[in-house]
């Protein structure tokens, strides 16, 4: 870019922001027990919610100028936001070597995968928290596992991979299954992704003896697979492993609750009414919108995020006594 030598984003705490996640929809079309009540949640207006080119502007911002090369598209569902894949061209098309992802549940996937590929997205995150087609009625509050796996499916086929799988792991849900899921993850060569229950859930039913320590879930792992850590270049959010006997796939755990990341954490999130999150957990979000609605340069925008950034909380406080719960949940924030 002329005139603008890169300089990477830094917090008051000295760590990098370099892995952005940009929420294009806070709609959804699953009701999963740990993000949305039944009846889901008040959605945006169509005008609150930023436009693909002012989506593409900002991640221009932070490509060109902070050196960002990991984009991650989240929702709600991303895939319920008419032509998603436009956006991932447009995105695609600043660097055709970003590394772009979506995390998405599925269920539309077998639809848009080959124009989600054809566009540039690299790899999908698929959220899968059972195999069992009554719990997933339970779980997501949609009888909908056959489609996602027909997604998963077509994933693999058009070459959305390695697939990453998401599993939620609720106690007294599918905490049985974790398993069935590194069987799985040999089966097809996925990466599971084991996620412990955090307090983003609109229903308010999150509490301490809902969460399964990932510990717990690598002990049942191990009895029946040995794992070996893949050590990182830098210290990551998912502790990952693969499996001792060379078996392809992998596993992995974001320890949220019971060993927290936030000393190493590199995520920045904007929300799809163009907020800009530097924790899940923030109290307070730095509004863009009206910013690129009023013609703001991009020395303005790139000074009021600098300054967002710099201001990036030192860390959660789950299960201590000064946590307070965000007022958005997951859906309205991005994954
Ligand atoms: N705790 C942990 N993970 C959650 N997700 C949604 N809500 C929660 C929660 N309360 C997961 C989804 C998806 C990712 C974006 O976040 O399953 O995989
Ligand atoms: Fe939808 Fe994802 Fe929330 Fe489930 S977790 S309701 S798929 S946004």
């Amino acid at each position: 870019m002329i005139g603008h030598v890169k300089k990477a984003l830094r917090d008051s705490y000295g760590r990098l922001a370099d892995d952005l996640r940009i929420s294009v929809t806070d709609r959804c079309n699953f009701r999963c027990i740990y993000c949305m009540p039944a009846e889901g949640l008040k959605w945006l207006a169509r005008d609150d919610i930023l436009r693909f080119e002012e989506i593409h502007r900002l991640a221009r911002i932070f490509v060109e100028r902070y050196g960002v090369r990991t984009i991650r598209i989240t929702g709600g569902e991303p895939l319920v936001r008419v032509k998603v894949e436009e956006l991932v061209g447009m995105i695609n098309s600043l660097d055709p070597t970003l590394d772009i992802t979506m995390t998405t549940n599925g269920v539309l996937l077998a639809q848009k995968a080959q124009a989600l590929r054809d566009a540039g997205l690299k790899r999908v995150n698929v959220s899968l928290d059972t195999l069992s087609l009554d719990r997933f009625k339970e779980m997501a509050r949609r009888d909908a596992f056959e489609r996602v796996i027909e997604g998963l499916a077509a994933a693999e086929e058009v070459g959305l991979s390695p697939i990453k799988l998401n599993v939620v792991v609720m106690k007294g849900y599918n905490d049985g299954e974790v398993v069935e899921f590194a069987r799985l993850a040999r089966e097809k060569a996925y990466d599971v992704r084991f996620i412990e229950f955090m307090p983003l859930d609109a229903d308010g039913i999150w509490k301490e003896d809902l969460v399964v320590p990932s510990q717990r879930i690598q002990e049942q792992i191990e009895d029946l697979f040995p794992l070996v850590a893949i050590s990182e270049d830098r210290p990551a959010p998912a502790t990952k492993f693969k499996f001792a006997d060379g078996s392809p796939g992998g596993v992995g755990f974001i320890s949220s609750v019971s060993q927290a990341f936030c000393a190493t954490c590199n995520r920045v999130r904007l929300t799809a009414e163009g907020g800009l999150r530097t924790c899940l957990f923030s109290l307070q979000e730095t509004p863009l919108r009206d910013l690129l609605r009023s013609g703001a340069s991009d020395d303005h925008l790139g000074r009021v995020i600098e300054a967002a950034i710099w201001r990036k909380e030192e860390g959660h406080l789950i299960g201590q006594a000064g946590f307070v719960k965000p007022v958005k949940n997951m859906s309205q924030i991005g994954g």
